[in-house]
């Protein structure tokens, strides 16, 4: 119950991700929270009040001049019987008023007479994300001491439309609330001085100083892993190949392009408490790549010759010393999933074995999306298919447990 007896003040912006307000509602209540929802007019055309009011366990409120809500309640009482405020979603609209200081409607009203910290979650098309307006008000608002939390990359519910733009998963904003008020509430987080070591992305193996081999990992989900430690109290030093996403916050980001560099920058960050081999490592890299860049032409095609690359998860999972006490490989399967990670958990001597599904019904390779199965010497956990932020919040959730007794 970490959030047990915190008043949260939810307000609900007008967006299409407002239906994952009503699961954030429920987060925050199995967590202990009480929850009290304020809905703009807006938010009203996506989700109801009844829904939103059921899962709170009292009424919404919607209304700046509802004789009702001014008589019982009102907008000064709701922004100052809050310990954190939250804006799941804020669209771009809300943040504009937020940065300007209006105070049209009870939600706007609410933020303005609060002195409790306020959590935004933004969500709204990637457009509307990055334009110059929305940014400038984005800045005006960390200016003005407003935590943010995401948005995050990926597919948009327009269809086709991708982008920074999707509003943080329920948990994810759970967790920025369990951080912000970690010091008023005093609970230490539940990865508070734990080391944690998490490898990502894809590596590049040369050819030449020109040309390398590599594979299609976007990194999203070793990145996620490490940002969800973080925010769970963890140490965390990501140590990743190349890849086109931001460095997560909060994190000491060590980058490599080789397998053979990735096993140096792995070795160099031991020890640790846990080590989570999410990178897609290249098996292979050419023996001898050339010294300049090979020219057409002469001589021919090439022909490559390719020699085994160290296993870095094997490696780290057999070290006599410096061994990390829990050791975390990812096994990426398109058929006989958990057969063939129950093997790859003996042949490697890790600890677990986080096999995702790939094959075309479930799940894509770069996608936002993730089927897991997490197989361990005790047996197998199957997991509903979720977003790669959710995969990553309940693996670090795991991995605090099993690190619990721990010193
Ligand atoms: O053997 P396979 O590549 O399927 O194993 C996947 C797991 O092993 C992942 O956790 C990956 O990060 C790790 N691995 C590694 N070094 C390699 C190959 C795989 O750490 N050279």
């Amino acid at each position: 119950m970490t959030l047990s007896s915190t008043r949260v003040l939810l307000i609900i912006g007008g967006g299409i991700a407002a239906y994952k307000s009503l699961d954030l509602i429920r987060r925050l209540k199995e967590r202990g929270a009480r929850v009290r929802v304020v809905m703009t007019r807006a938010a009203q055309e996506f989700v109801t009040p009844l829904s939103a009011g059921a899962l709170a366990g009292e009424r919404a409120h919607t209304d700046l001049f509802d004789s009702k809500t001014e008589f019982d309640i009102g907008h000064i009482r709701l922004a100052r019987e809050a310990d954190i405020v939250v804006v799941a979603p804020a669209t771009a609209d809300l943040m504009a008023k937020m940065a300007g200081g209006h105070a049209d409607d009870l939600a706007t009203t609410a933020l303005l007479a609060t002195t409790a910290p306020v959590l935004i979650a933004p969500a709204m098309n990637a457009k509307m994300w990055s334009h110059v307006a929305t940014q400038r008000n984005a800045a005006q608002l960390h200016a003005d001491g407003i935590a943010m939390v995401g948005p995050n990359a990926g597919e948009m519910a327009e269809a086709g439309e991708a982008g920074v733009g999707r509003m943080a998963e329920p948990l994810e904003i759970v967790a920025a609330v369990e951080a912000l008020l970690e010091p008023r509430t005093g609970q230490p987080k539940p990865l508070s001085g734990k080391r944690l070591l998490v490898t990502s992305g894809p590596t590049h193996e040369p050819i030449d100083p020109v040309r390398y081999i590599a594979n299609r990992s976007s990194g999203k989900q070793g990145h996620a892993i490490a940002k969800a430690a973080a925010e769970l109290g963890a140490a965390v030093t990501l140590i990743s190949g190349p890849v086109t996403i931001a460095d997560p916050p909060g994190v000491r980001v060590v980058k490599v392009q080789s397998a053979k560099d990735m096993l140096a920058a792995v070795e160099a960050a031991l020890p640790v408490d846990a080590a989570v081999f999410a990178a897609a490592v290249a098996d292979w890299r050419v023996a001898e790549p050339g010294r300049q860049k090979m020219k057409k032409g002469f001589g021919g095609t090439p022909q490559l010759a390719f020699v085994e690359n160290p296993d870095i998860l094997a490696t780290t999972a057999k070290r006599e010393s410096k061994r990390p006490r829990l050791v975390v490989g990812f096994a990426a399967e398109t058929e006989n999933v958990i057969d063939n990670a129950r093997d790859k958990l003996a042949r490697k001597g890790c600890d677990w074995i986080v096999a995702n599904d790939v094959s075309a019904a479930t799940g894509i390779m770069g996608g936002d999306a993730n089927t897991v199965h997490v197989v361990t010497a005790e047996g197998v956990d199957s997991w509903p298919s979720q977003s790669k932020e959710e995969v990553a919040h309940a693996l670090v959730r795991r991995i605090a447990d099993a690190l619990k007794d721990t010193p």
